[in-house]
């Protein structure tokens, strides 16, 4: 992977949204993969600025996020289709039926999960996948132990994903303990991806990714077999860096 180290999270979120509308600027409907979570916030909040003062248009581009939970109505204010139009879809010219979530309300999640996949693939693939990563080492929801070749599907999650996501669910209520999430193999096929690092947390995460064995136990480690993968990162989660 390309590792590019930077200042502060300002300066990560900046080169984020410039390689996304690098990618908007070159591929005619291009396909954007993205991601939720606290790291990629800001970008969402600068691509809207950027599309509020004229800059950048989201008209034709298509989307599919990683993740979402299993049993959480869209309109739930934790689910990532309530994240994603709150932070992002909303404010922008993507057209309606041009995102796409995994519909975390499927009675039959397997076959939710190959639905997905045939989705993705005949939207031509993924131009660029966006992704953060847990501080176990997870990207989208595929957990130490997933599969290199797994594909979207029904996953449990990792009690430290579900104690780090706690705070986004009302007092009271007991997060998922399930999510749909694209697999290994699916984020592999991205034609480029760029994951995004910030803060102390993730040095750990980010030094087992680039220089532990690649293995299933740390799923990050899977992105060391694809050709086109830019790491940005804060000097923070850097620290840890061999
Ligand atoms: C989000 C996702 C997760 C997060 C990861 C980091 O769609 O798939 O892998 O990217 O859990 O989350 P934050 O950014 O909240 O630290």
């Amino acid at each position: 992977p390309e590792l590019t180290i930077l200042d502060d999270g300002d300066a990560v979120t900046s080169e984020a949204a410039r390689m996304i509308a690098a990618v908007i600027a070159d591929t005619p409907g291009a396909v954007l993969g993205l991601a939720t979570g606290r790291t990629p916030l800001a970008v969402y909040a600068r691509l809207r600025e950027d599309a509020a003062a004229g800059k950048l248009s989201f008209e034709g581009v298509r989307s599919f996020n990683l993740d979402e939970y299993l049993g959480l109505p869209p309109e739930h204010p934790a689910s990532y289709h309530s994240y994603m139009r709150r932070e992002f879809f909303d404010h922008v010219d993507l057209r309606a039926g041009d995102w796409h979530l995994p519909d975390g309300m499927a009675d039959d999640p397997a076959a939710a999960g190959g639905r997905y996949e045939v989705a993705i693939r005949q939207a031509g693939g993924i131009d660029l996948q966006l992704l953060g990563i847990g501080e176990n080492g997870h990207i989208g929801f595929n957990e130490p132990g997933a599969p290199f070749d797994s594909r979207t599907r029904k996953v449990a999650l990792a009690a430290s994903t579900i104690a780090a996501n706690a705070s986004e669910f009302p007092d009271g209520q007991t997060p998922p303990s399930h999510a749909l999430t694209m697999g290994i193999a699916t984020i592999l096929e991205a034609r480029r991806i760029v994951l995004l690092a910030t803060g102390s947390k993730k040095a750990k995460a980010l030094d087992a990714m680039l220089s532990g064995t690649i293995d299933p136990a740390v799923p990050a480690s899977a992105l060391r077999l694809h050709p086109a993968v830019t790491i940005l990162c804060d000097k923070e989660a850097a620290s840890c860096l061999q």
